[in-house]
């Protein structure tokens, strides 16, 4: 047995590190080693209890009543409110999105399409939610600012607000960091009577506590009238392990739409409140722990650490010439652009050599390529380190030069319909970027500037349907 366990250490050797603090993307390191210890022993302890039934698992239910309590006293949430502890944030996104959907069976049983109003800016998980539930989305360009557009957004919602079911902001956006206009978005939906979600996924557990901390923080939570739902990850800013996430509804009405039961059927009566039906108590059992470890004082101690290391970052990235950061953030995402001399895929990969892993965010309209920096309180004492790791990577990057992508290449990916794409066209493709499937599936390059520059150059489909034709090849059984 301890070979198996060998051979799982051995197979996480390979992967990025969660701890450490220079993993700017997918992981968020308190740095508080006892406090990963006591997270990890709560999810082994609970890994095997079904969160399905929580009358067969009382467990279960006391600890999401009380991990959502907690969420909504951060949250100004008014007495009335409700909530639910999701799988992640893409978890409590659908189901705000098919809530609303159900909340509207009129729209439905007509056979007319709801719609969804975004800023461009929204995270994909809403892109998901209106694909799998079948409403229309409408994207709504932001401002200079990097966030929603207030006029366009009223356009946008009373171009049809009779099909509007939701509007959707966020606090903060993924991309570039910053929180949308809630007060006048939550108005405009208001005025029309349709549910307005805060997608807080990713700032939820820092702007209170950087309101705290004195920082000008623009109003977000349900202290603003008009907002109906809003979703915090657990698993992100609050430090716990993964598969944590809470979705708050102003009232229970709003959340009605969201139970699903089955009585229909020769089983058990199904009852569910998220998409999992069962579900390990293991999460839950992680996020209660860390919450109750960390404590109000720890995670207003951890906000003032990683805070204070966005700052100093942003002033030393501003003081490299070559480097941008694109919209001054308010929470702890920084999105950096670069100029001409330096081409920003290159970057990434000379990052990436040295330790850091920071992640590439491709072109979209008329924004150019970025790079996506999330920072941990566990990064905060390394902010120097990095500052020097990008200058070194920016010389670096400097000197290789441009990523030259040959004009014949451009043009023919240019000319590529993505929904006429066969599998050899596929396989085709993928070989030409280096990336051929072997034995074991495709390769990864080491450097992938390259792979990078030219999914750049793609239109957003035709990477989609790259990327998807990739995965599929990616993910093939390893049979014996
Ligand atoms: C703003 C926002 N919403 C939703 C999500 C989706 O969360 P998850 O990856 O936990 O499903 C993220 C993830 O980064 C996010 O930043």
């Amino acid at each position: 047995m301890s070979d198996v366990l060998a051979r799982l250490a051995e197979l996480q050797r390979a992967d990025l590190p969660t701890h450490g603090g220079r993993t700017l993307a997918y992981v968020y390191d308190s740095g508080l080693a006892e406090v990963d210890r006591v997270g990890r022993e709560a999810v082994a302890a609970f890994a095997a209890t079904n969160g399905l039934d929580p009358t067969a698992f009382p467990s279960t239910l006391l600890m999401e009543n009380e991990v959502v309590g907690s969420t909504a006293d951060l949250l100004d949430a008014p007495a009335t409110c409700v909530g639910t502890v999701t799988s992640g944030g893409t978890e409590s996104v659908l189901l705000a999105v098919q809530g609303a959907r159900d909340s509207r069976p009129d729209l439905v049983e007509a056979g007319v399409r709801p719609r969804l109003v975004v800023p461009s800016t929204i995270h994909a998980a809403f892109h998901k939610a209106a694909h799998y539930f079948g409403l229309d989305l409408v994207v709504v360009p932001v401002g200079a600012d990097f966030r929603a557009d207030v006029a366009a957004t009223r356009a946008a919602v009373e171009a049809d607000p009779g099909r509007t079911v939701l509007v959707a902001v966020s606090a903060p956006s993924y991309a570039h960091g910053v929180v949308d206009p809630v007060t006048e978005v939550a108005a405009i939906a208001a005025e029309h009577g349709i549910r307005c979600h805060v997608d807080a996924c990713i700032g939820g557990w820092v702007l209170p506590y950087a309101a705290r901390l004195g920082r000008d923080v623009p109003p977000w939570s349900f202290a603003v009238d008009g907002v109906t739902s809003i979703s915090v990850d657990l698993h992100k800013y609050a430090y716990t392990p993964k598969g944590a996430s809470v979705l708050l509804h102003r009232t229970p009405e709003l959340r009605r739409a969201q139970l699903f039961a089955c009585a229909d059927w020769p089983g058990y009566t199904m009852l569910n409140s998220t998409l999992q039906s069962t579900k390990s108590g293991g999460p839950l059992a992680g996020a209660w722990a860390v919450l109750r470890s960390i404590g109000d004082a720890g995670y207003l101690d951890l906000t003032r650490q990683v805070l204070d290391g966005v700052d100093r970052l942003v002033a030393g990235i501003e003081a490299l010439p070559a480097l941008r950061v694109v919209a001054p953030p308010d929470s702890t995402l920084v999105a950096v652009a670069t100029d001409d001399t330096c081409d920003v895929f290159t970057l990434v990969d000379e990052l990436g050599l040295v330790g850091w892993l920071a992640q590439p965010q491709m072109r979209y309209g008329d924004q150019p390529a970025t790079l996506h920096l999330s920072l941990s309180a566990a990064t905060a004492p390394l902010v120097d380190e990095l500052l020097d790791a990008l200058a070194t990577a920016v010389a670096t990057a400097v000197a290789r030069g441009p990523v030259a992508v040959d004009p014949a290449v451009v043009e023919f990916v240019e000319a590529l319909d993505p929904g006429a794409l066969g599998d050899d066209d596929f396989d085709g493709l993928l070989a030409a970027v280096g990336m051929e499937a072997g034995a074991d599936g495709p390769a990864l390059p080491e450097r992938m500037a390259e792979v990078n520059a030219l999914l750049d150059l793609a239109s957003p489909a035709l990477r989609e349907a790259l990327l998807g034709a990739f995965l599929d090849r990616l993910a093939r059984p390893t049979r014996a």
